[in-house]
């Protein structure tokens, strides 16, 4: 027997890629681009992202960058100017003492993220999660070798993360804690004493907190948002805070965060940049330094206008049989519970009523099982009224339809 058949060389991915998931929510996304490409209009309310244009000025800026030739590599971890600012900006508002060297900048606040995680998680770590959570945080904690533990939160409590949620999960292995606030998927807006016991905790057994407040400017209904970069200054070595300028300046597509920390640990996140990155865009570094010194009025039109959507759709969303949403502090998200419809008509679980929703109304929706509650989905009003509007009609039809 001679050689005829011809073996085809194989692709051999690593277990880490293996292990991970593509995000689901870009999944759904992509599912509802496909649609609209062929012509359907679907009722888009899945994306994570500020339906509005970045303010003039921040444009201005980054074009006035390109014409300046303000267009080559800059310090890796961000232009002094950048981390001047962002350090300026904390201890202006929580009298912290940060300098340049405890900040970062980098490609998105999602950089940061994986930068942070990577330097301070290692092997058999266990970082607990409170859930539901941020679908790119257990992602990230595995990829670093790292075991996400998740702490569920209390629906009835509206999500919000306590103290007792966290410690009934710890063991010895836990090295730190991710709270998200306000939170993606469920808007949860963290107490101010919980997360302070949290962070003491944290201090006392030498775990770090990282802390991702890249929704902090959007709550509601008086709620106040607490960060936990306001304790920097007593627990320097625990506190690492996470922000970004996408969803607060409607910056998604210029990809810039950053994130603040003792400056031993903001080193170690430099060097893993250094090597991946290098630093993040310049163009994009100057219109965050013209955003943070003057964007405070756009964020505000912003807010309001997310505040209008919110107090709208809440009361429609549970005007509809079966479906369930409490008042969420914060982000542009709802998460209301569905699961009064599992087991009609071959929905069987959030996913599969997404599904529905896409297939039988045209509307876009996350389900919840990408960020650990199957009985839930993500709703988002970062869409105009006019849209919302159209899509909770959908909604409620398609529903109908099932009962
Ligand atoms: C909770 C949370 N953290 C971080 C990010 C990352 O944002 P970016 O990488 O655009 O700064 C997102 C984006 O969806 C998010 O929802």
């Amino acid at each position: 027997m001679g050689m005829d058949v011809v073996m085809k060389p194989r692709i051999r991915l690593t277990r880490r890629v293996s292990e991970m998931q593509i995000s689901p929510t870009l999944a759904m996304m992509n599912r509802a681009i496909e649609l609209t490409a062929q012509g359907v209009d679907v009722v888009d309310l899945g994306p994570g992202e500020p339906d509005f244009p970045t303010p003039t000025s921040v444009c201005a800026a980054g074009k006035r960058a390109i014409d300046q030739g303000f267009t080559k590599y800059t310090s890796g971890n961000g232009t002094k100017a950048l981390r001047d600012a962002l350090a300026a900006r904390y201890n202006r508002r929580y009298g912290t003492s940060l300098a340049a060297e405890n900040v970062i900048a980098g490609t998105g606040g999602k950089q940061e993220l994986f930068n942070v995680t990577l330097a301070l998680v290692d092997k058999g770590d266990e970082i607990i999660i409170p859930s539901p959570y941020w679908v790119s945080f257990p992602d990230q904690v595995q990829f670093a070798g790292g075991t996400p533990v998740f702490a569920p939160t209390d629906p009835q409590n509206d999500f919000r993360p306590t103290f007792a949620d966290i410690e009934a999960v710890a063991t010895e292995r836990t090295r730190g804690v991710i709270i998200n606030s306000p939170c993606n998927p469920t808007g949860a807006v963290i107490a101010e004493k919980e997360l302070h016991r949290i962070v003491e905790w944290c201090a006392s057994r030498e775990a770090f907190l990282m802390f991702d407040e890249t929704y902090e400017f959007f709550v509601y209904d008086g709620a106040k948002h607490v960060s936990a970069v306001r304790w920097f200054n007593d627990y320097p070595e625990t506190i690492v805070g996470v922000n970004s300028m996408s969803k607060t300046f409607a910056m998604t597509g210029w990809r810039l965060g950053y994130a603040v920390a003792h400056r031993d640990v903001i080193t170690a996140a430099g060097k893993i940049q250094s090597h991946s990155t290098s630093n993040p865009s310049s163009i994009s570094q100057a219109a965050a330094l013209e955003a943070l010194g003057g964007g405070e009025e756009e964020v505000r039109r912003m807010w309001e206008a997310y505040r209008e959507r919110r107090d709208w759709l809440i009361p429609a969303i549970n005007s509809i049989d079966g479906l369930r949403c409490a008042y969420p502090d914060g982000a542009f998200y709802i998460f209301p519970e569905v699961k009064a419809y599992f087991g009609r008509g071959g929905v069987r679980d959030s996913q599969t009523l997404a599904n529905y929703l896409l297939d039988e109304a045209r509307v876009a929706v996350i389900p919840g099982a990408a960020f650990g509650s199957d009985d839930h989905v993500r709703i988002s009003y970062a869409t105009s009224m006019e849209r919302l509007k159209e899509g909770v009609l959908r909604i409620g039809s398609a529903l109908a339809k099932l009962r």
